[in-house]
């Protein structure tokens, strides 16, 4: 930011921070005028667009009755201010909500826009620049205009249509609640007829008792045990069963000894 140390100076920098603020709206109303979903915002944001390319083209002029040249200077509020709007239109879905959301962010832009015009139209008038101060209150005539503008639609249609839609929502979204309700109500009950179910079929086919608890298991249990001794019982040779025979030659060799 250059040196400001006179009221002259001041007004020169909120000249070009201005002009920087309408190039940045002139690239940025296109985007939002294609994403309104009703004709009459639509059609506002349209007109504040040719507008505000002459708004830019002022604001050059006042520099020229000033002799000036527009500083290279960004207007980082104008900037916020657009970032903030696009990512709350971007995250909205299509319909009058998104209207309302653009029509917010497009009025903290017009408000900015008329404390800003307010301020360097009153500088120029007690600096004495009556011509520049006479295009400023131009231009600060059509962003109140383009305010109430945006006021009138919101309060006309679009306010009550974003409210009808979330009343609609809230009604669509309390029938699904209660169908989930119904839905896990019987399945709940489904789930706790189980037991009972098995137990009686088990019953039937004799494997378990009325009262739901079914003997399959220790049944299984016991079959496994004796299919395992069946199969041990299989395996064994005779001649692994005769150990006492292979200790005889031993006993022999004992007499032998004792002999000699
Ligand atoms: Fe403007």
């Amino acid at each position: 930011m250059s040196s400001v140390n006179s009221l002259r100076a001041h007004l020169l920098e909120e000249l070009s921070d201005l002009l920087s603020a309408e190039q940045q709206l002139t690239d940025a109303l296109p985007k939002m005028a294609k994403a309104a979903t009703t004709q009459t915002l639509r059609k506002a944001l349209g007109k504040h667009l040719k507008e505000t390319r002459e708004h830019a083209t002022r604001l050059q002029d006042a520099m020229k009755l000033l002799g000036e040249v527009p500083g290279r200077k960004t207007c980082e509020a104008m900037a916020g201010l657009l970032e903030e709007g696009d990512a709350m239109m971007n995250s909205t879905p299509e319909g009058a909500l998104r209207d309302a959301v653009m029509i917010t962010a497009a009025q903290k832009v017009e408000h900015y826009e008329i404390a800003s015009y307010g301020t360097v139209r009153t500088y120029a008038l007690v600096l004495g620049e009556r011509k520049v101060a006479k295009l400023l209150a131009k231009t600060l005539d059509e962003e109140k205009a383009a305010d109430k503008k945006l006021t009138g639609i919101a309060e006309k249609s679009v306010n009550k249509a974003a409210a009808r839609e979330w009343h609609e929502q809230r009604a669509e979204d309390g029938m699904l609640a209660k169908s989930a309700a119904w839905v896990g109500g019987k399945v709940g009950a489904a789930v706790r007829d189980v037991p009972q179910l098995v137990g009686r079929a088990a019953a039937t086919l004799g494997v378990g008792d009325s009262d739901g608890r079914a003997r399959g298991g220790a049944k299984k249990t016991r079959a496994a045990r004796a299919a395992r001794s069946a199969d041990a019982a299989a395996s064994e040779t005779p001649g692994e069963r005769e150990q006492p025979s292979k200790k005889k030659p031993a006993a022999r060799k004992t007499t032998r000894a004792a002999k000699r």
